[in-house]
């Protein structure tokens, strides 16, 4: 699969679009946000304040999140502004980066609002200009000029590795089929661990290598992605959510819709590190001073208020009553939103309304034993030296 062509977040703002389905991830920046004050407050006290402040939010998206997080790095700028004798803030320079594929239409046209909600935050000094452009293009290369960014963002983006490890589905070497997996399992090889491992560990360092050399000195970065606890990266705990899609798949394999080698020479291009393997990676590449590293337990449907559903066997012959949805399928549309692209790559539309009907059947049989399920996510602040 070929990321840059294929991957993108779901369009629009229709019931199945990222936009309508991003509640974790909002909850994931929110979690983030003493860490991006922080960051800026303590980048403004030490270097004083530039004219034009350039901003970065690498893999942004298109729905409410990917103007949240830049209005809040302003705010934040703003507000320590205010503090100060200085009568105007600076002007910021914003690029919003993802890949070519991504609904960059449905963030411009949310542009004029977030304009006027900008202007509702000045206070007794001048507003600088906000001046923003689209960087259409993968995060692991270079896209902007040497020394050009104070401050990098990126929320919910990282564990999308630029590809699928290239060695799986090698016909030489049976170790490297995923068998009925779609990342790494329990019951995956080390062959198949391996090579996830190895494409991380290069992507994540030529991530490092091209902000490094984007950002001026003392310039921050705050970045947010789904990360693991252990150091095992076939720990049960961190089978979420490919492993239940496996299962899913291997149902839709034996009831006949789905052919077995289709599943199996299926892998998604995604790898959750552990904040270990983040700060040996910061620590090797050398650019950066890591300042502070944070796991935070996230649950899975990001705390959406589910008590609808407790109320759902109520009926009536009269009324015409909609059932609320079980978790399990509101989990299972947020899944969709991410992943449709993809899937819907490898396995053909036709199978998508199959395939995430029964998706939900397989999270609700989990989460009814399991309600209080939570994930990791790891939320990074680096300095570059
Ligand atoms: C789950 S969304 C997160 C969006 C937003 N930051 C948020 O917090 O809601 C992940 C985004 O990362 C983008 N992405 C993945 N790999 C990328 C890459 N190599 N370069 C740029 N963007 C990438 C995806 O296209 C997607 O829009």
């Amino acid at each position: 699969m070929d990321m840059l062509q294929v991957f993108h977040m779901n369009k629009g703002q229709g019931e199945a679009s990222y936009a309508q389905n991003c509640t974790v991830q909002k909850k994931i920046m929110s979690l983030a946000q003493s860490f991006v004050e922080e960051a800026i407050e303590d980048y403004l006290s030490k270097n004083g304040c530039p004219e034009t402040m350039a901003i970065a939010d690498f893999g942004c998206s298109s729905g409410p999140t990917a103007l949240d997080a830049v209005s809040e790095i302003i705010g934040v700028v703003n507000a320590t502004y205010s503090k100060t004798s200085r009568r105007h803030s600076p002007n910021f320079m914003v690029f919003l980066n993802d890949l070519p594929g991504n609904d960059f239409n449905g963030v411009f046209a949310s542009l004029s609002d977030f304009q006027d909600k900008l202007k509702k935050q000045k206070d007794d000094y001048d507003l600088g200009g906000c001046f923003i452009a689209g960087l259409p293009g993968s995060f692991y290369g270079k896209l902007l000029p040497p020394k050009s960014l104070h401050f990098v963002h990126s929320s919910s983006s990282l564990h999308w590795l630029s590809q699928v490890p290239e060695e799986l589905n090698s016909q030489e070497n049976p170790r490297l089929v995923n068998k009925g997996k779609v990342y790494i399992s329990m019951t995956s090889t080390f062959e198949v661990v391996n090579a996830y491992r190895q494409q991380y560990l290069k992507d994540f360092l030529a991530f490092l290598k091209s902000r490094a050399e984007e950002m001026i000195s003392g310039g921050r970065m705050v970045l947010t992605l789904v990360g693991r606890k252990s150091r095992d990266p076939t720990s049960e705990e961190d089978a979420f959510p490919w492993e239940f899609i496996a299962q899913t798949l291997a149902r839709m394999v034996s009831e006949g819709l789905i052919e077995e080698e289709k599943l199996d020479s299926f892998n998604v291009p995604y790898y959750a590190p552990c904040l270990d393997e983040i700060k040996e990676l910061v620590e090797e590449e050398s650019s950066f001073i890591g300042y502070r590293f944070e796991a935070v337990e996230v649950e899975w449907d990001g705390g959406m208020d589910n008590n609808l559903s407790k109320n759902n066997e109520f009926s009536s012959n009269n009324i015409n009553i909609i059932m609320p949805p079980t978790k399990g399928e509101g989990i299972a549309k947020m899944h969709r939103a991410v992943a449709e692209s993809m899937l819907e790559h490898h396995f053909g539309v036709q199978f998508m309304d199959p395939f995430f009907l029964r998706y939900s059947r397989v999270l609700d049989d989990y989460l009814n034993n399991n309600p209080n399920s939570t994930h990791i996510s790891l939320v990074i602040s680096l300095i570059k030296k």
